[in-house]
């Protein structure tokens, strides 16, 4: 099992996942499963709709509560205003649209938009009854294919998302095509941790401790066991950092949070 952790350093896997590489194979990873590319995409949504309901809770479980800080801080670095529209990219249960929310203000807008359904619903129902319902917005659709126009939004956004879809990249440039000129992007996702003491104890933590815990909760921990796996194949924040560049994002920055379990990427359109 500890072959596992040793993931973290194969750069060939991590290339794996950019578009380029899918379009030559035809093929994508979900976890450490070679799958068809345009099968990715239905194995996403079926994965979600297993956990959707208790969605929240585990992130909590397992995060200890930090995601909300994670969360809290990758919002704050946008500086938004009220009257700001949002565009929270594989939005899912709507807390960074929530929090995004709270800047905006009802003369903004926020758009959850996002490919599952159940996960949708949940946020729906945490915004019934509440100020939010006049300006957060919950779109069904495809994060390659953003179903709105060009230039809309002042900042888009996407948490712990964008490793699950098929063409990472594809998914940044609709982010990037959606935003006004100027408009700011920002992507939270995990990482690698600095340390490697830590690092061997989260490989222990994950493949182990994670899937139990989905058992537990959840009743089956192959979504978690998958979670973990696809961590492990997502580019490094330095990586990440040269593909939102030649996306044609400016003054592209990142900071490492809790030893960088997550990362947040900010960058701005031109
Ligand atoms: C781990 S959840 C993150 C949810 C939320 N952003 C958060 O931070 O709690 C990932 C979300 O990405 C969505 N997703 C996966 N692939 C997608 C795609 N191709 N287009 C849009 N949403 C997608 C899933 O349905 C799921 O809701």
């Amino acid at each position: 099992m500890l072959k596992k952790t040793d993931l973290w350093s194969e750069e060939d896997k991590r290339q794996a996942h950019l578009d380029s590489r899918i379009e030559q194979t035809q093929s994508a990873f979900f976890g450490f499963e070679k799958v068809a590319a345009d099968e990715k995409v239905y194995k996403v949504r079926r994965h979600f709709d297993r956990v959707a309901r208790r969605y929240d809770l585990m992130n909590t479980l397992l995060s200890f509560g930090i995601h909300y800080q994670w969360k809290r801080l990758s919002i704050r670095i946008l500086n938004l205003k009220p009257g700001d529209h949002v565009l929270d990219v594989c939005g899912g249960t709507g807390d960074l649209s929530m929090m995004a929310g709270r800047y905006v203000q009802k003369t903004g807008l926020v758009v959850d938009y996002d490919i599952n359904r159940e996960m949708m619903l949940v946020g729906k129902d945490k915004i019934n009854g509440t100020a939010f319902r006049d300006f957060i917005r919950f779109v069904q659709g495809d994060a390659e294919k953003v179903s709105f126009p060009d230039n809309s939004f002042d900042a888009a956004l996407v948490g712990f998302g964008i490793r699950n879809v098929t063409r990472i990249e594809q998914g940044f440039e609709e982010m990037r095509r959606v935003l006004k000129p100027g408009g700011q992007l920002m992507c939270l996702e995990f990482s690698k941790p600095a340390n490697r003491l830590f690092r061997r104890l989260y490989d222990i933590y994950s493949f182990y401790f994670m899937p139990l815990l989905g058992r537990l909760v959840v009743g089956t921990g192959q979504p978690y066991a998958c979670l973990t796996e696809t961590i492990r194949m997502f580019p490094l924040p330095e990586e990440l950092a040269a593909i939102l560049k030649r996306i044609g994002f400016t003054n592209v920055t990142y900071r490492s949070l809790t030893n960088g379990i997550a990362v947040i990427h900010h960058g701005t359109k031109a």
